[in-house]
């Protein structure tokens, strides 16, 4: 089963993943994550678009008892491969983040470094896939549960691209999408795929938490190697969004910084 172009593009991609840069500081983004989430083990946690597990297998380490979702057979490899180095064990499971829930399940969830969110395919709907996930994802957690998202900057995006790529079709300015061709030769095979990037502005991010039933905490800059709660720089990666799932009958609210 082939969900979209990035599965194809991960699954030959996995052995190279650990070798990426932005990989480098896995440690101190579990810090991170473990403070700003306020989590104490032994809860529960869901990470989706887990990839080779690198939160995941951290996460475990320190009591966490975590789920790891992924639509990469490779990728999922990688992190049971990766687990059974660090001794630990994670539940491991092949599927899409727009189909999966575990109703009230989660103490916590986490979707880092467009694990999931943000990467589309050619024949996915831009606009709603990602708003299906996080719908999942707060189905999937408990009443007042925190959630940690990147998405990736439109800002860098919008300041980047210009006409002539709107007009080649390499930016959309309709659906804040770029793409891109990616073909190249690794050890594991050839990748030869255009790739979906959906950006994110934060006005957008804001609604779309707010209508998936979560109340938005805070806002950061948020690229991966370097998350430390600091201003958003408008040529960043990424943002970061820290949000909780608001209860039933609360008023969502908007998040305005101060
Ligand atoms: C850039 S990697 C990030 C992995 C991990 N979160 C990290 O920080 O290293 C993106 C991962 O998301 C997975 N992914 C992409 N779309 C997905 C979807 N719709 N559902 C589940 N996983 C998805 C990819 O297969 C890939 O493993």
């Amino acid at each position: 089963m082939k969900n979209n172009e990035w599965q194809e593009f991960f699954d030959i991609y996995a052995k190279e993943y650990e070798t990426e840069v932005f990989t480098k500081n896995t440690l101190n983004e579990v810090d991170f994550i473990i403070r700003e989430l306020k989590l104490n083990p032994p809860l529960k946690i869901l990470d989706a678009g887990c990839g080779i597990g690198r939160h995941s297998i951290e996460l475990a380490k320190r009591g966490f008892q975590v789920t790891g979702i992924d639509i990469s057979l490779s990728m999922l490899k990688e992190a049971e491969r990766n687990a059974g180095k660090a001794g630990v064990s994670i539940e491991l499971i092949r599927t899409d983040a727009r189909t999966f829930k575990k109703e009230l399940e989660y103490d916590a969830a986490i979707c880092l470094c467009e694990g999931a969110f943000s990467l589309h395919g050619s024949s996915d709907d831009p606009l709603m896939s990602d708003l299906v996930i996080l719908k999942n994802i707060h189905s999937s957690l408990k009443p007042k549960a925190f959630f940690l998202l990147n998405a990736l900057n439109a800002m860098r995006h919008i300041r980047h691209y210009g006409n002539a790529d709107v007009e080649s079709g390499a930016f959309n300015p309709l659906t804040l999408s770029e793409r891109s061709r990616m073909k190249y030769k690794l050890p594991s095979g050839e990748i030869d795929i255009t790739g979906y990037e959906r950006g994110y502005v934060l006005t957008e991010l804001n609604l779309l938490m707010n209508i998936a039933g979560f109340n938005v905490l805070n806002v950061w800059g948020g690229t991966a190697g370097s998350w430390n709660k600091q201003m958003i720089d408008l040529d960043e990666i990424e943002l970061m969004v820290l949000a909780e799932k608001a209860d039933i009958n609360e008023k969502r609210k908007i998040f305005f910084p101060d």
